[in-house]
């Protein structure tokens, strides 16, 4: 089979691609924007005659949350329309597509976690342009699954984890937001996840359109996350708790944002690995 992975310099595409060699057989495409911009309808036109992928990974976005809010409609074409314009090249070729979403489309008032059905409600334009995706990619293609996952992390591109080291070695103490309560996902287990339900469309089990929620086991704030980085580390940073009205930012955060894995383990027979022992692992490869 001939997989396009969109998006893939980024997080979730580069473990995507390091775990590429583990699938015999499968020939991928990994493009980025350089390569495949997925705001160019011609050019996804073109790649498809080219490849003829038979399934679709869409890592690209723009994850950018806070510049989000200055550049709405680049968000939008990059979050709604590329996924939108992706949708319709795998129904024209007759290709499968696998979507990847955000805990954002919520408004993250809940305080139970959110399962699949919860009503989407974003707070700002990051979330409200990854809504208007998902809708786009399901009402131009019913038959495509889009993943929802949060707080993700990995050794490449920028993220919590990697910020956090670097200050946590430049200062002797940090302030963290305690009131923010979530999951981290790390990308490598994500990408695991997405391989697998690859495989298991080939499989009895099949393809299982709809959407899904992914994060790594248990709950916590950034200020937890924070301790556990730097103890994990061996890093000499003092965390400092502090509430989010302290640390403002353009775009309103979900001050609870745990997802509900209840369906996609059941559906895949997925077990999900606990966030600290992700986070080890993760650390690990930063370090070696
Ligand atoms: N990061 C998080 O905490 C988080 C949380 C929840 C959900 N998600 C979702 O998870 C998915 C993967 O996130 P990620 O953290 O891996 O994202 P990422 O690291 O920001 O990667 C996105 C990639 O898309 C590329 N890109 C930008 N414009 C493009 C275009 N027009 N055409 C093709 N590619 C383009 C980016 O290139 P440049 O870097 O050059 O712009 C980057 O390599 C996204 O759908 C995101 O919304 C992320």
């Amino acid at each position: 089979m001939n997989i396009l992975v969109t998006g893939a310099y980024g997080q979730l595409g580069s473990e995507i691609s390091s775990l590429a060699a583990d699938y015999p057989g499968v020939q991928f495409f990994f493009t980025d924007y350089d390569t495949l911009d997925i705001t160019d309808g011609a050019g996804i036109k073109r790649f498809f005659e080219m490849t003829k992928p038979g399934m679709v990974i869409n890592c690209a976005a723009y994850t950018a949350v806070d510049q989000a809010e200055k550049e709405p409609e680049k968000a939008a074409g990059l979050n709604a329309g590329g996924p939108g314009l992706l949708a319709g090249a795998c129904r024209d070729y007759d290709a499968r597509l696998i979507h990847v979403s955000t805990d954002y489309v919520f408004n993250g008032r809940s305080c139970v976690p959110y399962d699949e059905e919860f009503q989407a409600d974003p707070q700002g334009v990051y979330g409200l342009t990854k809504l208007e995706g998902e809708n786009l990619v399901r009402e131009i293609l019913p038959g495509a699954i889009i993943v929802r996952t949060s707080w993700l992390y990995s050794p490449f591109g920028h993220n919590f984890v990697k910020t956090m080291l670097r200050l946590g070695r430049e200062r002797a103490s940090l302030r963290v937001v305690f009131d923010q309560t979530g999951t981290p996902t790390y990308a490598r287990d994500l990408a695991g996840a997405i391989l697998h339900m690859v495989r298991s469309a080939e499989g009895p089990a099949g393809w299982k359109p709809g959407i899904y929620h992914y994060s790594n086991e248990g709950v916590c704030s950034w200020y937890d996350f924070a301790r556990e980085i730097f103890d994990i580390a061996g890093v000499p940073c003092v965390v400092e708790p502090i509430r989010s009205a302290e640390y403002p930012t353009p775009a309103q955060r979900p001050s609870f944002s745990v997802l509900d894995k209840g369906k996609i383990k059941a559906a895949y027979n997925l077990a999900i690995p606990w966030w600290q022992d992700s986070l080890k692992d993760c650390i690990k490869r930063l370090h070696t």
